[in-house]
């Protein structure tokens, strides 16, 4: 496959500017793990959202194949992550300069040649010391299956399935670093999952610009350790205590504490690309969307033609799986270390 396209942004923003960035992560002060995210009603109800991309971990050890019980895996990967703007709602102040940043909106433009781009959201992932994060591809969107309403891992093997493109909206995303992390590379893979990543390394005020939806990437290990995540149980919080001084809190107990400088912070910035504003309306109309058991049917359809299953429709605990391991073609995990 050619080369994924992407940009590199160094600096991204003016030395303010990427000041107010640190400054909002702390004073947006307590940060929720991502395995809070909503799972939702019907097939696959109760699994973890990205139960494509923790399967693929706990199944391999992760980038570099390493072999350790499933609470520690689990624990590495649970990293911590807020939302600082969704559309227009801009829910910290002082975001408006990333959100509308003119440097990422030219990158999108040219990322997938369309020219409408509407920035649609700015989070922010936290992870401690021992955290890494899990190779995967991001969540897509498809007209009428999003992941507001829909299951992220089925909406993921939907867009590796190939099946429902005409209905796909593109996405860029900007990756931004505001510090120095030592560890904690951006590994990502512009050449295909059978190719060799490229290990990114975590520099202030830089950022990255791809199509996040189809390059495999993830966040190699912050600091070789497991003291840290020894600890960490669903439900935990990240809290700004001040003072360069963050803290992992369960309840009212203090669990851990970090130095700023020992964690690593990222801001990802997503946009919808569009051909022109017919399309722009027509996805926000709603026209021609697609519905759940629509898509689920026709990849079933597709499981029977390639012979993944024959007879029976089986449990949806086994579709699940049998739709992931079809469709996801992961990376090969490294010699086991
Ligand atoms: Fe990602």
């Amino acid at each position: 496959m050619a080369t994924a396209a992407h940009f590199a942004f160094d600096p991204l923003l003016s030395p303010a500017g990427a000041a107010t960035m640190v400054r909002i992560c702390e004073s947006f002060g307590s940060f929720k793990m991502y395995s809070e995210e909503p799972t939702f009603a019907g097939i696959g109800e109760g699994l973890p959202a990205r139960w494509d991309a923790v399967r693929n971990f706990v199944k391999t050890g992760g980038r570099f194949g390493r072999n350790e019980p499933l609470p520690v895996l689990a624990a590495r990967t649970n990293y911590f992550r807020e939302t600082y703007a969704y559309g227009t709602d801009e829910r910290v102040e002082g975001i408006g300069p990333f959100l509308h940043h003119e440097g990422f909106v030219e990158a999108a433009r040219q990322l997938f040649g369309r020219p409408v781009i509407e920035p649609a959201i700015v989070y922010a992932n936290l992870l401690v010391p021992g955290q890494e994060l899990a190779v995967h591809t991001d969540v897509p969107e498809f007209r009428g299956v999003n992941r507001k309403h829909h299951p992220q891992w089925l909406i993921v093997a939907m867009h590796h399935s190939g099946l429902f493109e005409p209905w796909r909206m593109p996405i860029a995303t900007g990756v931004a670093w505001f510090h120095d992390c030592s560890g904690g590379e951006f590994a990502f893979y512009p050449d295909g999952a059978d190719a060799a990543p490229v290990a990114h390394p975590v520099r202030y005020n830089t950022a990255l610009l791809m199509d996040t939806d189809s390059v495999f990437h993830g966040v190699d290990r912050v600091a070789e350790t497991s003291a840290s995540v020894a600890g960490l149980r669903p439900g935990m919080r990240l809290r700004f205590a001040g003072d360069g001084r963050w803290q992992m809190t369960d309840g009212d107990a203090i669990v851990a504490e970090y130095r700023w400088q020992e964690l690593r912070y990222s801001v990802s910035w997503k946009a919808y690309c569009f051909t022109d504003a017919a399309e722009q309306r027509a996805w926000r109309e709603n026209v021609d969307d697609l519905t759940v058991e629509a898509v689920v049917d026709r990849l079933v359809a597709d499981l029977r033609a390639r012979g993944v299953i024959a007879g029976a429709r089986p449990s949806d605990t086994v579709l699940i799986d049998l739709l992931i391991d079809t469709y996801i073609r992961y990376p090969a995990a490294a010699v086991a270390a």
